[in-house]
């Protein structure tokens, strides 16, 4: 996907290049424009070595006769090129631009040429916000079929506190790769995924978990939202913002993700458990937080609902996908959990293995199938390891219908 980030000049533009990181880890070509104001708060330079790309800062960028000819038409290139255009932070002043068709910059003038999908996400101080000019400037540019992103609420580089804070650039990114993604392939499939760890409560403060991210079901879901399909993510807590047109439900220990996800369970045609469940809960849990003495002290641990044995047990002819995250063993261990839990396929992974897997953005897994088929991917992103699960996904229903 190719993206022009356009860069407006607010305190916000520092969180613009971690848009951009966030934009290329999914995979796009990033081409920043910055307006004049923008250079005030952040260098050039700073994307620049982030996207690889030379950044755009005027429409006269140099004097001689022949990089002036090239110059004055290379906003219609740049409007060629892309598909999309973002602008975050996008101010009051660029808004108030747009929908008037000003176009007195590199920025602006991309704007009128630029014929592909426009994603403005608004930042600013509340006041300015909820201005009328302000909002009649958004409801003509959202008429005009660009697409806002509202600014959340919260404490605001101006001291105050209310709407008009950027959202958190993953969640952007997020957005930009769902609004704009050219497969609409699962527009009639609900795709329920759970993720991340769950927390066992010893006492009030303390608990057991696991070191999973959650980084992988929630690509999952993402994915799934962008293809078209109505995702669903149950998660365990985890420091990851709510994926961009995910359906959320937060949870936090077995039992809780086991109700989400039963609850859910008749809405679905495809259930994905990537969520590392906790194998065990503290039976003799404290309502109290636990004050330390010199005796020995003992947790009595009982096992937690197997989520996805239960899941198996009621699946009707909805496809249900497992994990396994293994130490030693991955195929033998994937084939057992398949049979046992009643899957159609187990996502198998080495979770011992540095720089992939729990905690990182890359992974190497084997799909095993019911069909007997084995599909060992090569080690790549979260987020197209989770495209590849969906397309295998898609391919293995056809084949058990096929045959059934
Ligand atoms: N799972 C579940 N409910 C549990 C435990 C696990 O639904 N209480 C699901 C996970 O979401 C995953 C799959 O079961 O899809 C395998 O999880 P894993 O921890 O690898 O396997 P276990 O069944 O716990 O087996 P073992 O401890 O023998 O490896």
């Amino acid at each position: 996907m190719k993206v022009v980030l356009g860069v407006g000049g607010g305190i916000a533009a520092y969180k613009a290049a971690e848009l951009a990181r966030a934009l290329m880890d999914q995979g796009a070509r990033v081409q920043v424009v910055m307006t004049a104001s923008a250079r005030q708060f952040i260098q050039p330079l700073t994307f620049a070595a982030l996207t690889g790309n030379k950044v755009i800062t005027g429409l006269f960028s140099s004097q001689s006769p022949e990089d002036v000819l090239a110059s004055s038409v290379e906003h219609i290139r740049v409007a060629q090129e892309n598909e999309v255009l973002v602008v975050a932070p996008a101010t009051a002043d660029l808004m108030a631009k747009f929908t008037h068709g000003l176009a007195d910059d590199f920025l602006t003038t991309l704007y009128l040429a630029f014929q592909g999908k426009v994603i403005l996400a608004p930042a600013m101080n509340t006041a300015m916000w909820e201005h009328p000019a302000t909002r009649d400037n958004v409801e003509r540019l959202a008429a005009r079929g660009n697409f806002i992103l509202p600014p959340e609420e919260g404490l605001l580089a101006c001291g105050t506190t209310g709407a008009g804070r950027l959202p958190d650039p993953q969640r952007i990114a997020d957005a930009v790769v769902t609004l704009a993604h050219p497969r609409k392939d699962l527009d009639s499939e609900t795709i329920l995924v759970t993720a991340g760890p769950t927390q066992e409560a010893i006492d009030p403060v303390r608990f057991i978990s696991n070191k999973s991210s959650g980084k992988m079901g929630y690509s999952l879901a993402h994915a799934a939202a962008a293809r078209g399909a109505r995702a669903i993510l149950v998660s365990g807590p985890t420091n990851l913002p709510d994926p961009y047109g995910v359906e959320m439900i937060r949870v936090r220990d077995a039992r809780e993700m086991r109700d989400a996800v039963m609850g859910k369970l008749k809405d679905a045609t495809i259930i994905i458990k990537s969520a590392a469940v906790a194998d065990y809960f503290v039976l003799n849990q404290s309502t109290q937080k636990i004050k330390k003495t010199s005796a020995r002290l003992s947790l009595e641990l009982d096992p937690t609902p197997d989520i996805l044995a239960e899941v198996g047990r009621n699946k009707g002819d909805r496809l249900l996908i497992g994990f396994a995250a293994e130490t030693q063993n991955l195929l033998e261990e994937g084939r057992r959990k398949m049979n046992t839990k009643n899957c159609d396929m187990v996502v198998a992974n080495l979770v011992n293995q540095e720089g992939i897997g729990f905690e990182s953005d890359r992974n190497k897994v084997t799909l095993v199938m019911s069909t007997g088929e084995v599909v060992s991917l090569p080690e790549a992103a979260k987020h197209d390891i989770a495209h590849q699960i969906l397309d295998h996904a898609m391919r293995l229903r056809l084949a058990i219908f096929s045959k059934a």
